[in-house]
């Protein structure tokens, strides 16, 4: 798929304000720092239309891009943040959670996970109420440029081993490098897939 404009829309601190349309819709989750603005710029072929940081909490909004005037990518806080107040704390996650659960325009969220690390229980928990809500995603991994091959194929073993106790089939998953630009094609070919199903049952 060629991206042929991007833009930002709008930022939100809740799902009621946010664009009421049927265009269809992609979310980018996952912890705080694991490259969710990242994965945005590099799929949209943008340097910083999405805002990214270093340092962990920097994208605190919802926030709508408009792309190909078609359709949007989200681009949302990381859940499990700890260096902001329990109350605060509580106000993202439940900005998270009704966004997942009030979008009926919300076509697949793309749940990201540092491929260096092990399965992590808050990911596994996320995930939980994403299968327990009936909320379509799929995964990817990212920063793959900062993992060994072999640390890499063992992250994603003990990931697919531990979803497969609580599910049946696994959903799709992705490798991403926003650092090299990697995982873009097969990403942008899977977002068109979704849009062609669409096409043929549309939302409304
Ligand atoms: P929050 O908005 O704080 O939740 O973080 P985020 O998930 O949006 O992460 P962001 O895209 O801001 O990236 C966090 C840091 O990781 C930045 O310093 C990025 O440059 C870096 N980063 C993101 N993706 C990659 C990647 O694929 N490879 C490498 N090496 N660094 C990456
Ligand atoms: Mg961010």
């Amino acid at each position: 798929m060629e991206i042929n404009s991007a833009s930002f829309v709008v930022s939100n601190t809740s799902v009621e304000n946010c664009p009421k349309t049927s265009l269809p819709e992609f979310a980018f989750i996952g912890r705080s720092n694991v490259g969710k603005s990242s994965l945005i710029n590099m799929l949209l072929n943008q340097k910083n239309l999405a805002k990214t940081s270093s340092t962990p909490g920097k994208t605190l909004l919802i926030n709508h891009f408009l792309v190909n005037e078609a359709w949007y990518l989200v681009d949302l806080p990381g859940y499990g943040y700890a260096r902001v107040s329990l109350k605060q704390r509580e106000q993202l996650h439940r900005m998270i959670s009704d966004y997942m659960l009030k979008r009926p325009n919300l076509l697949c969220v793309f749940v990201l996970l540092d491929s260096r690390h092990r399965p992590q229980e808050i990911d596994l928990d996320f995930l939980e109420f994403l299968g327990e809500n009936q909320v379509p995603f799929a995964l990817v991994f990212t920063k793959i440029d900062k993992c060994k091959k072999s640390e890499l194929n063992l992250n994603i073993e003990n990931y697919r081993n531990r979803l497969l106790e609580s599910w049946e089939s696994l959903p799709p998953l992705f490798l991403s490098s926003s650092e090299k630009k990697q995982g873009r094609t097969a990403l942008l070919t899977y977002l068109t897939q979704i849009l062609k199903d669409l096409s043929s049952q549309p939302l409304e």
